[in-house]
């Protein structure tokens, strides 16, 4: 496991069409950064690969090691070894985490967990990933800061071990401590052999991951597919030169949220300082 395969999958969201021909294929073993304005359908692409129910797919193909993956339910789809790390985590009341994680965890095995070890285990992760474990008796993400959702983001990822790992944002509003944290829990999932499709707007996180190869997103198409120096020239240049070079023109996003290209960014200056 586990190489994943797109083929010109266009999607509508209530009859908007997002994405229109997404080609790309993520091998084994390969850290792939997706990049790309806001607005451009990054999250589309990753909630359909997840099967998000309000996403229609119109035409295309995914497929994970030769399956169809459209075929498949959401909680199929987790056990094939898929798995997001959503942009912005849900709120469950009345859902406990600890029971949430245990259930996750039981779910993807053929005999339940004992408790004593899910408690032990638990433990181990919480503490490599700087969680207190009362974060594990509150209900799921309920209260939680941005960081904390994130980080509870990564647990799961850590308890999990997914075989291809989709991270959306996941470095957005985690302080200096706690990207460096993330990024050792990537480190550990890459070298447990999983292949990962990680979407930040941030050169910091991707400065300590090492993606083997980055795509950009443009107009719900995969407009440009290269190495990781792809990073830094956007970092350095933006997106503009996609504009002049390949005589694509860039929607605006309406939030006009797509000025923040990475390298304008906080918690970069915050650790360049
Ligand atoms: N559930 C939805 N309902 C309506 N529009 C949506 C929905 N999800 C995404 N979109 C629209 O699709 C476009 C792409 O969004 P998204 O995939 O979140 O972009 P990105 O992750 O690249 O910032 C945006 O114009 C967004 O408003
Ligand atoms: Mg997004």
């Amino acid at each position: 496991m586990k190489k994943l395969e797109i083929k010109n999958l266009h999607v509508s969201v209530e009859g908007k069409e997002i994405l229109k021909g997404v080609n790309l294929t993520i091998n084994e073993h390969e850290t792939v950064a997706l990049l790309g304005p806001n607005g451009h359908g990054k999250s589309t692409l990753l909630s359909v690969i997840m099967g998000h129910p309000k996403y229609q797919v119109t035409e295309g193909e995914i497929f994970i090691d030769g399956e169809d993956v459209l075929k498949l339910t959401v909680d199929e789809r987790s056990k094939k070894g898929i798995f997001l790390a959503m942009q912005y985590p849900s709120e469950v009341p009345g859902v406990i985490n600890s029971d949430f994680l245990r259930a996750s965890i039981n779910a993807h095995r053929e005999t339940p967990i004992k408790l004593f070890e899910f408690y032990r285990e638990l433990d181990k992760v919480s503490k490599s990933m700087d969680i207190p474990m009362d974060m594990a008796t509150r209900y799921l993400n309920e209260g939680f800061s941005g960081g904390e959702k994130k980080r509870n983001e990564i647990l799961q990822m850590l308890l999990l071990k997914p075989d291809f790992i989709m991270l959306d944002e996941i470095d957005s509003g985690l302080d200096v401590d706690a990207l460096n944290v993330v990024s050792n829990a990537i480190e550990e999932m890459q070298n447990n052999n999983s292949s990962l499709l990680v979407v930040s707007h941030y050169a910091r996180l991707y400065s300590l991951i090492k993606p083997t190869r980055a795509v950009v997103m443009i107009n719900g198409k995969i407009v440009v597919d290269g190495s990781a120096a792809l990073i830094d020239r956007i970092d350095k240049e933006g997106y503009e030169w996609i504009h002049k070079e390949l005589n694509i023109s860039i929607k605006k996003d309406e939030n006009k949220m797509n000025n923040v290209s990475i390298g304008t960014c906080a918690v970069k200056n915050a650790i360049k300082k």
